[in-house]
């Protein structure tokens, strides 16, 4: 029984993947982009036990019922299915994000749960292959299996739906700030969220549209560590992302009352030469976007607005690792 730890990181995806075009095989409507951050990951250590009778599941050290653990068991059956091993497994998963920030771990979980029972399953897979089977777990996850900046191209099969780095290694100096507004659960899970965007907003043929043409731009302005057009195309993003939610039937948001109010700091902070910008996910949370020269001010307004344990600075961070 060898046990396999594998370490993987989440990231923020600035060309939000919002859609899926195969729910199944967790095919996408688009190609998304993102950053791996530093601050927040997941240690997930995997062992196969020929004494377990049924997967044996724990996410920081509480025990799943198997009701909870239903996406974790589907990506051990992909993983044994392609070893040809038949036992079941012990899976004791970590998450380090701190205490109660409310952020995303679904894509540091299935990265670090890919690696871990892939490996443990003696597969001697690459890390495109490991992004293919994260993908199956959860689709943000596919991305966290790269450092630094990430595609996930949205492909037309199994084989071709992948991750890609763009640029690992990140040199630029530029800083993510979690704003931390409300730490629950949300009430509509991004799954059930895109999906219903998807089949009911007007809109969601012009999001296609608009994620082609983000993708496309924003590629070559971080390259050039173009900081400007990286951040106008990012927010933009985000709010054309969450215009899906209000437009869909029955409309929704994921916005709460602070949330409007930490927008206007940060276009406050814009207006007074303090160039950041936000995005948001499937909650309420902002995540602001800034060059590290500026991660003084940032945080400090932000802090003296809302309050210092609500503020969380991460930065680039790395790809998926084996402890
Ligand atoms: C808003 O990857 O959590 O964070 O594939 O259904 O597990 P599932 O969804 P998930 O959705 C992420 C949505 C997002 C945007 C993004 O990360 O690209």
């Amino acid at each position: 029984m060898t046990a396999v730890t594998a370490r993987a990181h989440t990231n923020i995806a600035l060309v939000k993947y919002w859609g899926k075009a195969d729910t199944e095989l967790m095919l996408p409507q688009t190609s998304s982009l993102s950053l791996t951050l530093d601050q927040f990951y997941t240690d997930t250590t995997v062992s196969f036990d020929d004494s377990l009778t049924s997967d044996d599941v724990a996410i920081n050290d509480q025990r799943l019922a198997p009701a909870a653990s239903v996406k974790v068991r589907h990506v051990l059956d992909l993983v044994r299915q392609q070893s040809g091993e038949t036992r079941f497994a012990h899976v004791a998963s970590m998450n380090h994000v701190p205490t109660s920030a409310g952020l995303a771990s679904s894509a540091s979980a299935f990265a670090a749960l890919a690696g871990a029972a892939s490996r443990a399953a003696g597969l001697n897979q690459s890390r495109t292959e490991l992004s293919r089977l994260a993908r199956r777990g959860s689709g943000s996850a596919t991305r966290s299996i790269f450092g630094g900046f990430v595609k996930w191209q949205a492909g037309t099969d199994d084989a071709s739906s992948v991750a890609v780095p763009i640029q690992e290694d990140v040199t630029w100096p530029i800083a993510m700030v979690a704003l931390v507004l409300d730490p629950h659960h949300k009430k509509i899970s991004s799954t059930q969220g895109m999906q219903s965007s998807v089949t009911t907003s007007p809109y969601y043929p012009a999001w296609k549209q608009v994620v082609a043409e983000d993708l496309a731009a924003i590629t070559p302005a971080i390259l050039a560590q173009d900081f400007t057009t990286t951040g106008e195309i990012l927010e933009a993003n985000a709010m054309r992302m969450h215009a899906l939610t209000l437009s869909a039937n029955p409309p929704y948001s994921y916005f709460n009352g602070e949330t409007l109010a930490a927008i206007a700091t940060v276009q406050a902070l814009r207006a007074s030469g303090i160039a950041c910008y936000y995005t948001l996910d499937a909650g309420p949370n902002l995540k602001v976007f800034c060059q590290e020269k500026d991660l003084g001010a940032v945080t400090t307004r932000l802090a003296s607005q809302f309050s210092a344990d609500q503020v969380i600075v991460a930065h680039p961070g790395p790809g998926i690792t084996f402890l």
